[in-house]
């Protein structure tokens, strides 16, 4: 009886920064990023704007598309590594918001992973009656981390250049903040139907299986080090001034690590079952650089068309990648009946997986 998605929605704030604009307040190319990343353009929120605004939004969505009342979501997930202040998480904030009943919400930590962990989450409480319709909802606004002071006001058209220490900080954030974009994705889910339980894997629908992984010996490979309680007091000026609120990546060893990983979760899920990569049609891969998910093609042996990309259009949303680009695939018909689709990420921590879903 895997669970079934029965509706997906997706909220990204309107301002659009393309690469051309990032080159005003910072030292980089459109085609730097492109060539290295993929990445065209992403979305920026407006100061005041959190991802419980924009989860809440994708998650209305969802419930639009599935024609369900958000008073009949028992089971609420959210998962975000950018939340609108540092504690509580996003949970209670997205269910009020959406206008959901007082119920279960949950605040994953798996970063890029992090709606891949919340399907398989909600996936469990549907299978063991816990919950009955489950929503899902991954949300960034990742703009807070970037230090571009004055470059914003360029990018908001409210002058000309940014202060030179600003266009300095900017650039030294180059390697990572021009990957990074802020969206919101969810997906609403129920549980299937139990008589499927005793079909084959090649015939079940709903969630098929799923395999989940962590490694904490790479933790470091990106990381924000300050703003925490083993600092005493856990933030200060010392902190502020060393620049360890900002994120911190080791972009090489994340690129072969994520390539490795990736492709290795979508065979370990599909011999759990005894299925195989030719009985795929799609894989939803986490966006982080155009360039992994071409070495997860071509170690997989697949196409464009089996794996294909957003990145140009969104950058990494971290948590919204894969609900984000499995909603858009939805929309333009990708998703038939019977269709065999593969959701795989890899995200600090590390945390990744690779789980199978098969549409009803
Ligand atoms: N514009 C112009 N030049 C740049 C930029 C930029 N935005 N960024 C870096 N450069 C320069 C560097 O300074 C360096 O110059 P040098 O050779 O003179 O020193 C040169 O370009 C090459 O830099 P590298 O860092 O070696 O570039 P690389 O090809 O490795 O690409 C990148 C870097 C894009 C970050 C890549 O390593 C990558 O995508 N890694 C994976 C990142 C990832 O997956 N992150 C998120 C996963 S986890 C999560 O999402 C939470």
């Amino acid at each position: 009886m895997g669970s079934v998605i029965v509706g997906t929605g997706i909220a990204v704030p309107p301002h659009r920064v393309t690469n051309a604009d990032l080159s005003a307040i910072m030292d980089t190319s459109d085609d730097w990023i492109r060539r290295r990343t993929g990445v065209g353009s992403r979305h920026v929120a407006e100061p005041g704007i959190g991802p419980s605004d924009l989860g809440a939004a994708a998650l209305q969505a969802a419930l639009a598309d599935a024609g369900i009342e958000p008073g009949e979501v028992d089971l609420l997930v959210t998962a975000t590594m950018t939340p609108d202040q540092f504690a509580p998480g996003i949970g209670a904030v997205v269910q009020a918001k959406a206008g959901l009943g007082p119920v279960a919400a949950f605040d994953l930590r798996q970063q890029c992973s992090g709606f891949l962990y919340g399907l398989d989450l909600a996936d469990a409480m549907l299978r063991s009656g816990r919950a009955r319709t489950a929503a899902v909802v991954g949300a960034e606004v990742h703009s807070g981390y970037m230090p571009f002071g004055t470059g914003f006001d360029v990018l908001r058209g409210l002058r000309a250049e940014p202060t030179e220490a600003d266009r300095a900080a900017a650039t030294a954030s180059r390697a990572w903040s021009v990957l990074f974009g802020d969206g919101a994705g969810a997906a609403v889910l129920r549980a299937g139907d139990p008589a499927t339980d005793a079909l084959s894997p090649a015939e079940r629908t709903g969630v098929v299986a799923s395999r989940l992984f962590s490694d904490g010996t790479e933790f470091e490979l990106i990381q924000v080090r300050g703003l925490g309680f083993r600092h005493q007091p856990y933030v200060d000026a010392e902190q502020l001034a060393a620049g360890l609120h900002l994120p911190e990546m080791n972009g090489a060893e994340l690129f072969r690590r994520a390539s490795i990983a990736m492709p290795a979760a979508v065979r370990a899920v599909l011999d759990d079952v005894g299925l195989s990569i030719a009985d795929l049609d799609l894989v939803v891969c986490h966006q982080a650089n155009e360039r992994i998910v071409d070495v997860v093609r071509s170690s997989l042996g697949i196409d464009a068309e089996v794996a294909p990309t957003n990145i140009e259009r969104y950058g990494n949303t971290t948590a919204a990648t894969v609900a984000i680009l499995f909603h858009e695939l939805r929309l333009s018909g990708r998703v038939p009946s019977g269709a065999l689709v593969c959701f795989v990420a890899f995200g600090a921590g590390s945390h990744w997986g690779a789980l199978l879903y098969r549409q009803p």
